[in-house]
């Protein structure tokens, strides 16, 4: 519960594991225990995150990589170097990633708001320079707007009972002078009959291959007081976020956290506040339907309905990569 966010777990999880190899100048393995070892390592890195995707897409890439490797290495050393490349190349690209999501997003955002030279959109939990490897999703989306100068307001909710929203993207906005105000997670549905914003875009920790998207606990209800209002949500997330063997959210594993973070302030680590004995329901992620989403924004484009009121992200996939795999 130290570095949070689906994209900074899984690049800092890789690039950790980079620095104990390039560290191991006393390994007296073979190439092939030099693959087992780091392979155990992936697994047990993974196991950390059931619902985001992230994670687990970055070590089954990692495995393929060194895998390749093997198929021509006569040492230890060339294993750990070509997973040290590697791990380095996913956090370039998942910042030219979230730089390409922003650019689409705003674009996205300016074509659907009543007003496009001046908007107002509501985030929630943390999706910026401090969840990614840099720049951010849907809050590099409310980046671009800002650089823009279009963004009259960004709203972000605290993201009980973590606090992601106010201890990390309020840390953000204001460190980048964006103009923004925080929320307690109930004050949305008021937020938006208002009419104070213009539209609701979030990140995702799985995305299925019909665009139900797993995101932080809180985001089913703002998509539901969105539709309500007739204000258009948005899900901005990189392709690694996309798990296309999932047919739908259904089958998404939903984690649960420590009673604690409910049963105390500071998100656990303060002063316990709920009454003893009290017992405690703590998902820390849910699941909004692809019915309440009206475009996905990826690096490589937005994603729009068919027919169905669902998304077809393999489709989409094979478009853009000329195959249906991530
Ligand atoms: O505590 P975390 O890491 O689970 O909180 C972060 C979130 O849930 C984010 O909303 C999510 O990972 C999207 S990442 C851009």
């Amino acid at each position: 519960m130290v570095v949070r966010g689906a994209p900074a777990i899984a690049i800092a999880a890789a690039l950790s594991l980079a620095v104990e190899v390039f560290n191991f100048h006393g390994f007296d393995g073979s190439a092939s225990d030099a693959v087992a070892f780091l392979e155990n390592k992936l697994d047990y890195l993974v196991s950390s995150r059931p619902t985001a995707v992230n994670l687990a897409d970055a070590a089954l890439k990692l495995k393929h990589v060194i895998a390749k490797a093997l198929a021509t290495a006569t040492e230890a050393k060339s294993i750990f170097k070509a997973y040290i490349e590697a791990s380095e190349d996913m956090l370039e690209d998942d910042v030219v990633s979230n730089k390409a999501i922003g650019n689409f997003g705003l674009s996205l955002l300016r074509q659907q708001a009543k007003n496009p030279d001046k908007l107002s959109v509501l985030t929630h939990c943390n999706t910026g320079s401090l969840a990614t490897a840099g720049y951010g999703t849907a809050l590099g989306v409310i980046r671009a707007l800002h650089t823009q100068g279009i963004l009259e307001r960004a709203y972000c909710t605290e993201t009980r009972p973590f606090n992601q929203g106010s201890r990390l993207t309020a840390f953000e906005l204001v460190h980048e002078k964006i103009p923004a105000t925080l929320i307690a997670d109930s004050a949305a549905a008021a937020l938006m009959k208002d009419g104070r914003v213009d539209g609701v875009i979030v990140g995702a920790d799985r995305v299925a291959s019909n665009g139900d998207t797993a995101n932080k606990i809180g985001t089913y209800s703002l998509a539901l007081c969105a539709k309500h209002h007739g204000i258009p949500f948005y899900v901005a997330a990189p392709l690694t976020s996309v798990d296309l063997s999932l047919s739908s959210g259904k089958e998404i594993v939903i984690e649960e956290r420590s009673p604690k973070e409910l049963m105390h302030t500071h998100g656990g680590l303060g002063e316990r506040i709920a009454a003893p004995g009290i017992s405690v329901w703590n998902p820390a992620f849910d699941m909004t339907p692809a019915e309440l989403i009206a475009g996905i924004i990826t690096e490589k484009g937005v994603i729009t309905k068919n027919g169905n009121d669902t998304f077809d992200i393999s489709s989409f996939a094979k478009k853009i990569t000329g195959n249906s795999s991530r």
